[in-house]
């Protein structure tokens, strides 16, 4: 089996399905974020204020382009993955592209108290989250083979969609 690449602005649900396939259907999960705080011996956050977006983002296309390099893997993408073309086309000769979705309301109510996600603290309205996804909707949209809307769905029944989408893909 090729790699499952999950993709979607934070909060969509990427880690809590990768975390169901794992649990549920026994696959092998890779989550981008916990190896890169785990290489680099410090938090997202951390690291963002220590060394700048920019390094998150070159040890994240240098991880990316390891894990490309295997196989039968769910792959829990950050959720800025998308931001260069050459991201997208690793994961696309390495696998399949899911992207998942949700409303703006919907990715705040799940944020809401979490700490971790530099870009959204101390930005956490409809608003900002919005206007950070309309300016990041073609990046998703054009990366994903696959797009699966969350709102107000319980996480088996995002798997089942994903593995019928892609078996549908695959017929
Ligand atoms: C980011 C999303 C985060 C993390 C970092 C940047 C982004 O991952 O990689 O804070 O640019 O959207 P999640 O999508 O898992 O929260």
């Amino acid at each position: 089996m090729k790699n499952i690449f999950l993709i979607g602005y934070m909060g969509t649900g990427k880690s809590s399905v990768a975390a169901y396939m794992a649990k549920e259907y026994s696959m092998e999960v890779l989550e981008m974020d916990e190896m890169i705080a785990m290489r680099e011996s410090m938090n997202i956050s951390d690291i963002f204020a220590n060394n700048g977006e920019e390094y998150f983002r070159n040890v994240e296309t240098r991880l990316l382009q390891e894990i490309c390099t295997q196989e039968n893997k769910v792959v829990s993408c950050g959720g800025g993955i998308v931001l260069r073309d050459q991201n997208v086309e690793e994961m696309r000769k390495s696998g399949m592209i899911v992207l998942l979705s949700a409303r703006p309301e919907t990715i705040l109510e799940r944020v809401k108290d979490d700490t971790s996600r530099p870009l959204l603290q101390g930005n956490k309205t409809v608003a900002y989250i919005r206007e950070m996804m309309d300016k990041r909707r073609e990046f998703y949209e054009n990366a994903a083979e696959v797009v699966i809307q969350t709102d107000g769905k319980q996480i088996g029944e995002i798997c089942s969609e994903i593995f019928g989408q892609i078996n549908k893909i695959g017929e």
